[in-house]
């Protein structure tokens, strides 16, 4: 039977999903199910798969301020932030944070990536162009999609090609989009060269310091701060409250004029529901434990400086960690997923990177060092990680 004013089959409403199946199929083909395990609150395993760089997810301070402010806020913040969402927990966690960081103002999202997507359009649109390196996290990526601008993704910490492409745009305003330190190797953006290339270009920069707030810098006052940035009227960096601060949410700090510009037009900021009481002075918590205790920044940059010197040592191929993010090169995907998974056996929880997450195609372990990492928990994981390797994983 053909569908009224069309030669199209009618296709029963137990079907319309069909094509489903076949693209998990096809997924399962290509070796790209994922599958969602369950983590326990007791959990022994030495986890070094999570973003937890400072230890601090668990603290009692910053977990039990989390759990105070949900009892006199509420569970949720209500409505977004322009109705009933912002609490004085909002304001006081925006003027700590741009005042930590060294920015002239700070906006609090409810995700690092709700702060990219917000951040990447409001500050572009159809009329502007935007320069990437290739190798941006996700959430930019769709931000430059929805943007509408004109998009050019050049090579990897390539200031001398984002300075071709800007010289080359076709459109007056732009915007170059950067991490600070990259999601897979850990390998840090060459800020400053970036910042002095769009200055002669007439442009602005875009820091994505997700891996350096907590981590880099002076007290973990992030990549941008340590690159002399921070208070720079064209330079705009979003942070994520769930890595370091242990928590969730995300920001975006930099000129006020910028801030008030996304308060008005942020998609992802006034359609969006609140980062929730408990989150946002979780994350308060969090940034004020780690003024009263910088040495924990460099404390994560030790522990992840020694598991790559350690591992390169039982002759790995393993990345120079700028923050805490280490990879370690596997021969091939399903290599690197039973290498993971023999890891798991053993009690340690390591991540596993392979095409399509990873842009050249090199399978990787993905292990993330933590402030708190005994140094029996280091001596463990470098036993496992070489007690499990495939053969062929060193040299
Ligand atoms: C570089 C980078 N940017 C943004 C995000 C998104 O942050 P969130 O997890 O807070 O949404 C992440 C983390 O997942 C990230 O690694």
């Amino acid at each position: 039977m053909s569908a009224p004013g069309s030669s199209r089959t009618v296709v029963p409403p137990e079907h319309v999903f069909d094509w489903l199946d076949d693209a998990a199929a096809q997924r399962a083909d290509a070796g790209l199910v994922r599958t969602l395990r369950h983590r326990l609150a007791d959990e022994t395993a030495l986890d070094l798969a999570g973003n937890d760089y400072l230890g601090l997810a668990r603290d009692k301070r910053v977990a039990g301020a989390g759990a105070a402010a949900a009892l006199r806020w509420g569970a949720g913040a209500t409505g977004s932030r322009l109705v009933t969402g912002t609490t004085e927990l909002h304001a006081e966690l925006e003027y700590e944070l741009a005042r930590f960081c060294g920015a002239q103002s700070a906006l609090v999202f409810s995700s690092g990536f709700a702060a990219n997507l917000g951040a990447v359009t409001a500050l572009t649109g159809r009329e502007a162009a935007i320069v990437t390196d290739k190798y941006i996290h996700a959430s930019l990526i769709e931000g430059c999609r929805l943007s509408r601008a004109d998009v050019a993704a050049v090579a990897h910490r390539d200031p001398a090609a984002v300075e071709h492409a800007l010289s080359t745009r076709r459109r007056e305003r732009a915007l170059v989009v950067t991490d600070s330190v990259f999601s897979v190797d850990g390998d840090l953006a060459p800020l400053r060269e970036l910042a002095a290339v769009v200055r002669r270009q007439s442009a602005a920069l875009l820091v994505d310091d997700a891996h350096g707030l907590g981590v880099l810098g002076e007290g973990g006052r992030g990549a941008v701060h340590a690159a002399g940035l921070a208070a720079e009227p064209d330079v705009v960096t979003t942070v994520t409250l769930s890595k370091s601060f242990g928590a969730q949410g995300g920001a975006v700090l930099g000129p006020r004029r910028v801030i008030r510009h996304l308060v008005d037009t942020a998609r992802s900021f006034i359609f969006d529901t609140a980062l929730a009481p408990a989150a946002t002075a979780s994350a308060l918590a969090a940034l004020r434990v780690l003024r009263e205790e910088p040495e924990l920044a460099d404390r994560v940059r030790g522990r992840a400086a020694e598991l790559a010197g350690r591992l390169g040592e039982a002759g790995f191929g393993v990345s120079v960690p700028d923050g805490a993010v280490v990879s370690v090169r596997a021969p091939g995907p399903d290599e690197a997923v039973r290498w993971a998974a023999a890891c798991a056996e053993q009690g340690v929880r390591v991540g596993c990177f392979r095409p399509p997450s990873v842009p050249d195609g090199v399978s990787r372990l993905r292990l993330t060092a933590r402030a708190d990492l005994s140094d029996a928990d280091l001596d463990r994981a470098i036993a496992v990680i070489g007690e499990t390797a495939p053969p062929s994983a060193r040299g």
